[in-house]
């Protein structure tokens, strides 16, 4: 099984990035753990700042992988681009958010790219990318 892990805007700063938010911990060391929870799990991950390239990632990895998880940062409310890309392409999207965004910001409870993801979890802190790939395993 391989599932691409995708991570948007601003999240490379995670464990630096308003901690109290988000949490202290890097997201290459909660991969680590990641990958150890599930060894028999390929899971690869990729981030970008950049909108046309977290496309460009969709597009090249959503035809043949069992899974994507993927966490937009900030595009989450307003990407029609990104929405458009997760429609597609076949395999499932997971949307993902560390914080619980309906506890926050009026803008951060609309998300423009939920209608084309399989399902979505929020508000587990960095366990939300655990749960994610839990559901993945459970459509198999
Ligand atoms: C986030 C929530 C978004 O509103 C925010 O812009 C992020 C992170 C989360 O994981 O909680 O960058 O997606």
């Amino acid at each position: 099984m391989r599932i691409q892990i995708i991570n948007g805007p601003n999240l490379n700063l995670l464990g630096i990035r308003e901690p109290e938010i988000y949490g202290k911990k890097g997201f290459e060391e909660y991969l680590h753990i990641l990958r150890n929870t599930y060894p028999n799990i390929r899971i690869d991950y990729y981030q970008s700042n950049v909108e046309g390239e977290l496309i460009n990632k969709i597009h090249e990895v959503g035809f043949d992988l069992d899974g994507i998880v993927l966490n937009a940062g900030a595009y989450t409310h307003y990407s029609l681009a990104l929405m458009d890309a997760i429609k597609s392409v076949n395999t499932p999207v997971v949307e993902v958010h560390i914080s619980n965004v309906h506890q926050r910001e009026e803008f951060r409870r609309r998300s423009v790219i939920s209608p084309a993801c399989k399902g979505v979890v929020c508000g587990f802190g960095l366990d939300s990318y655990r749960l994610a790939i839990e559901a993945l395993l459970h459509m198999k």
